[in-house]
């Protein structure tokens, strides 16, 4: 847990939230709580929720198509009970950083009706399968669960687990966790590259394959205005995308998928106020904040 700061709100976010402060954070708070919901239920707020993308812009979102192959630490977390064969049961990402071990976030485990961690007995990490509707790589088991234990569904901090896997994947290329620390991966401006199988339009439409777009840093001071009333927590989260036109982003469905710069996982799709728009970049999980603690479980 070296170099990781617990903080109040950490802490205490759950019970400062109640009635009070949730009914003064109004409608903001209620889009980006839809917003950070896995994509099964949140799939049916996203219309309401997402004014409709100019036409011709780019749309993950703004993305091109991907591959397993050239990405082999993308993983997909799969549950069939839950999500249905469909798409393997897909509704998150995530990241093999070493044979046996995935990081994902931690909403992705959470169950939003008892804001509780799911029950989830069928959980499978996907590899190697670049087209959910194949059966190509495997689907592995998952032997233990682990989620940061400051993690607040509340206020979207901390927003990390890491999956052990029964089976471990010997010879899959893994993507190596930044420093913690490191803050020269998200100075301004630095191009970043975010992975997934989520929403390519913003209005539900789930692709088979693996999508990528890159994503410029955004300035944790502006990121701090996109979100205002606090929402938005440099401590552990930062932001990536178009500031100024929007277009491209993740979106529901890619949560958990990684961000990375130089060949390192710097980010973890966490949460955004609908997908791709000006002025409400993606928010993502500050591995740098955690990435000590990440690896006290590898
Ligand atoms: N929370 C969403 C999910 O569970 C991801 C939302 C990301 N939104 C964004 N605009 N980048 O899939």
């Amino acid at each position: 847990m070296a170099g990781k700061r617990r903080t109040a709100e950490a802490a205490g976010a759950g019970a400062a939230g109640t009635a009070g402060a949730g009914l003064r954070r109004g409608r903001r708070a209620l889009l980006v709580l839809l917003a950070a919901l896995p994509l099964p239920v949140a799939a049916g707020t996203v219309a309401s929720s997402t004014p409709a993308l100019a036409q011709g812009q780019l749309r993950i979102i703004g993305g091109t198509g991907a591959s397993t192959q050239q990405e082999p630490w993308m993983v997909a977390l799969g549950s069939r009970s839950v999500y249905g064969d469909y798409r393997s049961g897909q509704f998150c990402g995530g990241t093999l950083v070493s044979p046996t071990k995935v990081v994902t976030a931690a909403h992705c485990l959470y169950d939003e009706s008892t804001m509780r961690p799911a029950d989830r007995p069928d959980l499978k990490v996907i590899v190697g399968r670049s087209d959910l509707s194949t059966s190509a790589g495997s689907e592995v088991a998952v032997s233990q669960v682990w989620i940061d234990p400051d993690y607040s569904m509340r206020s979207n901090m901390w927003d990390v687990a890491v999956l052990t896997l029964a089976v471990p994947q010997p010879g899959r290329g893994v993507l190596p966790l930044v420093d913690q620390g490191a803050t020269a991966p998200y100075r301004a401006g630095t191009v970043a590259t975010v992975f997934g199988w989520g929403d390519t339009r913003g209005n539900g439409q789930y692709p088979m394959t693996l999508h990528s777009v890159q994503v410029p840093m955004i300035a944790d001071s502006t990121c701090a205005q996109d979100y205002p009333d606090g929402a938005f927590r440099a401590s552990t989260m930062v932001c990536a995308g178009e500031q100024n036109q929007g277009g491209r982003d993740a979106c529901q469905g890619d949560s958990g998928g990684p961000l990375v710069v130089a060949g390192r996982l710097v980010g973890l799709v966490s949460w955004g106020a609908g997908c791709a728009e000006a002025g409400h970049p993606g928010v993502y999980t500050r591995v740098a904040a955690l990435a000590d603690a990440v690896r006290g479980q590898l």
